[in-house]
């Protein structure tokens, strides 16, 4: 499986503390059965990328040792907060991509949905990149109404869905929404938005859990390893798998139908 969004650098932003945290981050990870998570630090335009790829650099450099212990694959990104000026500076800086590819992890405020989010999506798609829409599940505004990331998402812009919004520890309205979203035929990746060895990470068991309950085994390996892995080598996204849904959409099925 491979985790396309997290927060595993240490001292970079709000995520990893120290070296040690990304130790136990990747142990957690390795345990799960991940090969492969990718770092994607807060970055805004206002900052400048060469400082934000240097920091990042740097952050490297300090949990060398313990990424080089462990058996994952770290590639580094950006989770980047969507803005009018993003497709012309990706143009000029291709490196807050994720591991170098076309994909372009974008997230955008929690309380409001700007009006400018589905053209800055298209302008970047028209200028050769792949935007991945971080958590669309826990921001108000789709919580309302999930058309908005419907709507993105049927244009090919990827839907980044949270384990621990699927396991219900982020509350009942990231639940709600990611179990509407996770439901459909649009390109969905899973992701953990780790940032640290905590609650986020801890969710991740039970949110692939939830996510077998409702798409099935196939559609799930789509989410988790499938797609990412054509993200990052810039391939197209296999199309979604229909498989059997996992014991509890049956048991629930059942017991409505009893009911
Ligand atoms: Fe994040």
């Amino acid at each position: 499986m491979i985790d396309l969004h997290s927060h595993l650098l240490p001292a970079v932003d709000d995520g990893a503390t120290s070296a040690s945290d990304t130790a136990e981050m990747l142990r957690i990870w390795s345990d799960y059965g991940f090969t492969t998570v990718a770092a994607t630090h807060h970055f805004s335009s206002g900052e400048s990328p060469e400082e934000y790829i240097g920091v990042v650099e740097r952050a490297v450099d300090e949990a060398a040792p313990v990424i080089d212990r462990s058996e994952l694959n770290v590639v580094v990104g950006a989770e980047i907060m969507l803005d009018p000026g993003l497709p012309d500076l990706l143009q000029r800086n291709d490196r807050l991509t994720l591991g170098g590819s076309r994909a372009v992890l974008v997230e955008v405020p929690f309380l409001s949905w700007p009006h400018y989010t589905e053209s800055v999506l298209f302008d970047m798609q028209l200028a050769g990149f792949q935007p991945v829409l971080a958590h669309p599940e826990r921001y108000d505004a789709v919580q309302s109404n999930e058309k908005l990331a419907v709507a993105v998402a049927s244009r090919g812009v990827v839907l980044q869905l949270t384990y621990a919004s699927l396991a219900g520890a982020l509350g009942s309205a990231p639940r709600r929404t990611a179990e509407r979203l996770i439901d459909q035929d649009l390109p969905i990746i899973l992701a953990s938005d780790a940032h640290g060895p905590n609650q986020r990470l801890k969710a991740v068991p039970e949110g692939l859990r939830r996510a077998e309950d409702l798409v099935g085994k196939d559609r799930l390996r789509q989410m988790t390893s499938e797609i990412p892995a054509a993200l990052l080598a810039d391939q197209e996204l296999p199309n979604p798998v229909r498989s059997e849904p996992g014991e509890g959409r049956q048991s629930r099925l059942g017991r409505f139908r009893r009911g």
